[in-house]
């Protein structure tokens, strides 16, 4: 694993784009593996920006989001097809029909979930998966006890992260307790994860994810098992990692050609 303290989410956000910027520069048909919810919301701002001012061109790239609701006709303002199409899709060149996000409105669950394999496979896999971390460790919507080997299927959401996600609905008691979501299989399949924590919040979730032990009940330390992972944090969520002085080190003397 990679551990990146950064000053503060400004600079952990330009620091993510530049990555992602510079593979879809290097590979112009990349497939980028997307989340949602508040963490990644600076890092697509600068990448429309650099769309914007740079030409940065996704019109060959290939998009698949880790989770949706079940439930929620993509147009619904709280679900993940709104929330990509508001904060990148609809704001930079990508081809809407190289996006990919789980049908939450499906009747065949087991169906949606083993063509969203099927597809990422014949898309040629993920080359860079972005990804945040729920409070309670969560790695896409794979909560505490989720199989390690899991592949993209159903889940029910904890308590914790239903209230974690409330203010999108108005309320915890409209937030849907199903969702489809990738498993840490499928992720653990992506070339590259992005981890980006953000805020005290995080803090314990990442403390456990980076150096506590591998274990289903946190999702996320299945990372410690990923040939190329990447956290990318700020100063609170990296407040309780006892190496925080050894990774500092290690990012501060990169070899030049290691630098992003
Ligand atoms: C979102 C996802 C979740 C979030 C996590 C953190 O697609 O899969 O794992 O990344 O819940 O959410 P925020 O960034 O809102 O704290």
């Amino acid at each position: 694993m990679e551990i990146i303290i950064q000053p503060d989410s400004h600079e952990a956000s330009r620091l993510a784009a530049k990555i992602v910027a510079g593979l879809v520069k290097e590979k112009p048909h990349a497939v980028l593996g997307f989340a949602t919810g508040q963490t990644p919301i600076e890092l697509y701002r600068h990448l429309v920006e650099m769309h914007r001012k740079e030409r940065l061109d996704f019109s060959e790239v290939t998009a698949f989001n880790l989770d949706e609701y079940v439930g929620l006709e993509p147009g619904h303002p709280a679900s993940y097809h709104s929330y990509m199409n508001e904060h990148l899709f609809n704001l930079i060149n990508i081809r809407k029909d190289r996006v990919n996000i789980p049908f939450g409105l499906t009747d065949d669950i087991p169906t949606c979930c083993r063509s969203y394999e099927d597809r990422i496979h014949a898309a040629g896999g993920i080359d860079i998966q972005i990804l945040g971390i729920g409070t309670d460790g969560h790695l896409g919507f794979n909560e505490p006890s989720s199989s390690l080997a899991s592949r993209t299927r159903i889940k029910t959401l904890t308590a914790q992260t239903r209230k974690d996600n409330a203010a999108a609905f108005g309320g915890m008691d409209k937030v849907p307790h199903h969702v489809i979501t990738m498993g840490l299989g499928t992720i653990m399949d992506c070339r590259t994860c992005l981890l980006l924590a953000f805020g005290p919040k995080k803090t314990r979730a990442v403390a456990q994810a980076v150096e506590g032990p591998l274990t289903a009940m946190v999702p996320a330390s299945i990372l410690q098992m990923h040939p190329r992972a990447i956290f990318l944090l700020d100063e609170e969520s990296a407040a309780e990692l006892q190496r925080a002085y050894y990774y500092r080190w290690v990012y501060d003397n990169k070899p030049a050609w290691q630098k992003y």
